[in-house]
């Protein structure tokens, strides 16, 4: 490392360290105070490269929260804020320590994986992975059960805030479908933490919020809230992190003598990568969302279709959607915008509308370098590191301008460039 990316590395340490609460990291303060499933389990994998045993604390205190069904909460509120809106208060999903009643992209199963390869103290993670390995089944099965009760071998988000994804221009159609009669009076404050031309509008919060209330009706009783919805999409980069937690789960199960349990993730891995086919495009050369309402492909190109590259696509489909973004990275300044840039819908600086986020760069070059595509992939970790040095560690960033947005000192964007740095 020479003296800028040292530097660049202490800076990354700093942040992971000042929104470290002991047990959980929030992703960032004031914005988010509170643990985030998916950004805790990508945050692990920084937080090794310091202290091995706190990365595992940290999917371990995500866990010790699952639900008796098995679902994995988005939010755990461990300790109360008001600075955040939907709190606890609105979910309430009544559990021992409150948690909101969705979930979100299951990375863990590929996030363990990667801490135990790791390890240097191999027997201590075997003992950490071997009690996670079961809650992560059961997690799974969760997903199978009750998001595909028509055992299509592929799982519906049933909010846009599962996808990870909170605003994409995937959801816009299927929105339109929610209502918004019924919706309490509310006051955000996302916007006042973060500029609110960044933020989504009003019109998509007030369906947000009815979504919330619905299930919220129904008891949080998962067996009920797949039909109930009115919003049901199957999003390919969901998915595609399912199955790749699958995959790595069942390698991971193989490896610590756990064959049953191997065997029925790696069934599932395969079975879905075998339904992901049907979300194929030929038109945008990758892969599409699903409005499980319609039965309709959604006509969306974003970067929710790039992300199967991360679950082990058939190599012609890795090749053609790392053509896609070299399209897409031609019309912007740095790579991955989150939609194509041609779509007259992208808006650069509105959260997944267009900005670049580097959990999503990170789990495509992972992707692209597994499938050869080892050009591509060096190219966006080239750009990622130029946008951080040019930025700092914002939430998102402007591609066309690399203009950081969102929230400042952002946890998983300095895990994503620790690992980033390490791997150079
Ligand atoms: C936003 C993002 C989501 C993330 C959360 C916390 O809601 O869309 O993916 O988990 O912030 O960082």
């Amino acid at each position: 490392m020479n003296q800028q990316t040292e530097k660049i590395y202490e800076h990354a340490l700093e942040v992971l360290k000042e929104n470290d609460q002991g047990s959980y990291t929030v992703p960032t303060k004031g914005l988010y105070p509170f643990q985030w499933n998916w950004d805790s389990c990508l945050t692990a994998l920084g937080q090794f490269h310091y202290d091995e045993a706190r990365a595992w604390t940290e999917i371990e205190t995500l866990f010790a929260n699952q639900w008796p069904d098995g679902m994995v909460p988005h939010i755990v509120f461990h300790v109360y804020s008001d600075g955040y809106f939907p709190g606890p208060n609105v979910w309430d999903t009544r559990r021992p320590t409150p948690t909101s009643g969705i979930t979100q992209p299951p990375v863990a199963g590929f996030a363990i994986k990667r801490l135990y390869d790791r390890a240097t103290d191999k027997a201590e993670a075997a003992r950490r992975a071997r009690a996670l390995l079961p809650r992560i089944d059961a997690w799974h099965r969760w997903f199978y059960e009750m998001r595909d009760p028509g055992h299509e071998g592929l799982v519906a988000i049933l909010h846009p805030w599962e996808s990870g994804r909170d605003n994409s221009i995937d959801w816009d159609e299927a929105f339109e479908r929610v209502p918004t009669d019924g919706v309490e009076p509310y006051v955000r404050r996302d916007t006042q933490h973060a500029d609110p031309a960044h933020r989504p509008t009003k019109a998509q919060y007030d369906r947000y919020l009815y979504l919330v209330q619905l299930f919220r009706s129904l008891g949080w009783d998962n067996a009920r809230l797949h039909d109930a919805s009115p919003f049901k999409v199957v999003d390919p980069g969901f998915n595609a992190i399912l199955i790749r937690s699958a995959m790595d789960l069942a390698a991971l199960a193989d490896e610590l003598g756990e064959p049953e349990l191997a065997a029925r993730n790696r069934a599932r891995a395969e079975n879905s990568l075998a339904a992901l086919e049907t979300l194929w495009s030929d038109k945008h050369q990758q892969y599409l969302c699903r409005d499980r309402v319609t039965g309709q492909l959604i006509d969306s190109a974003s970067i929710g279709g790039i992300l199967p590259v991360f679950a082990a696509v058939p190599k012609a489909r890795a090749e053609a959607i790392a053509r896609t973004i070299e399209r897409w990275a031609n019309e912007v300044k740095y790579m991955v915008p989150s939609h194509d840039p041609a779509d007259p819908r992208f808006e650069p600086k509105r959260y997944w509308r267009a900005p670049a986020w580097l959990v999503m760069n990170y789990m495509i070059q992972d992707g692209l370098r597994s499938a050869g595509e080892t050009a591509m992939a060096d190219r966006i970790v080239t750009s990622s590191l130029e946008l951080i040095t040019q930025s700092g560690f914002a939430e998102y960033y402007d591609p066309t301008t690399g203009e950081p947005c969102g929230g400042g000192r952002f946890t998983w964007t300095a895990a994503m460039v620790i690992e980033f740095l390490e791997a150079a």
